[in-house]
């Protein structure tokens, strides 16, 4: 276990689209464990392989009880593989958001408000789930690191995007 660099937009590893895993075996558990400790040790929100340099279909994301995002409802520890991601309905919703790989910066991005999810835990046990608000956006997020996708490409009005510090007033806070 170990915490790992994260790698940061401009890197290629980032824009690519990430292979499904097909094993769920030691070397996904030491993964998921490299993934948690760099999740917790920069206190982010959430994580991609992607990020730290492994270009496979997993994601991990908490959301716990911070005063400081008194407003986000928290997000149960979760590992998800090979996520596969359903919008219900067209309902969106735009919300700020940050990111380990874009430090310093927030967006204002437009994310689908409810959706259903699928994919499997670290043991290869599925997980299904019907979400919501913050989790939602959590998880579409993540999922879009895997596509190779970062939130900036995501922002409609690039007047919304820029600095914490410079945003400060502006933007509700939000965990990257
Ligand atoms: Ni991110």
């Amino acid at each position: 276990m170990a915490v790992r660099r994260v790698l940061k937009m401009g890197e290629p590893l980032l824009a690519v689209v990430a292979a499904p895993v097909e094993r769920f075996d030691a070397e996904l558990a030491s993964l998921v464990a490299d993934m948690n400790d760099t999740m917790q040790a920069l206190s982010g929100a959430g994580l991609a392989a992607p990020q730290i340099g492994v270009s496979l279909r997993v994601v991990v994301f908490e959301v716990t009880v911070n005063p400081r995002y008194a407003h986000v409802s928290p997000v149960p520890y979760t590992v998800l593989v090979n996520p596969e991601l359903t919008p219900l309905g067209d309902d969106q919703e735009e919300g700020w958001e940050g990111c380990l790989s874009v430090p310093g910066l927030r967006g204002l991005v437009p994310r689908f408000r409810r959706l259903r999810y699928r994919g499997f835990d670290a043991q290869g046990q599925p997980i299904e789930r019907t979400v919501e608000g913050f989790h939602a956006r959590v998880v579409q997020h993540e999922v879009d690191h895997l596509d190779g996708i970062l939130y900036p490409q995501r922002i409609r009005d690039l007047h919304q995007f820029g600095f914490e510090e410079a945003l400060a007033g502006r933007m509700t806070p939000m965990p990257d």
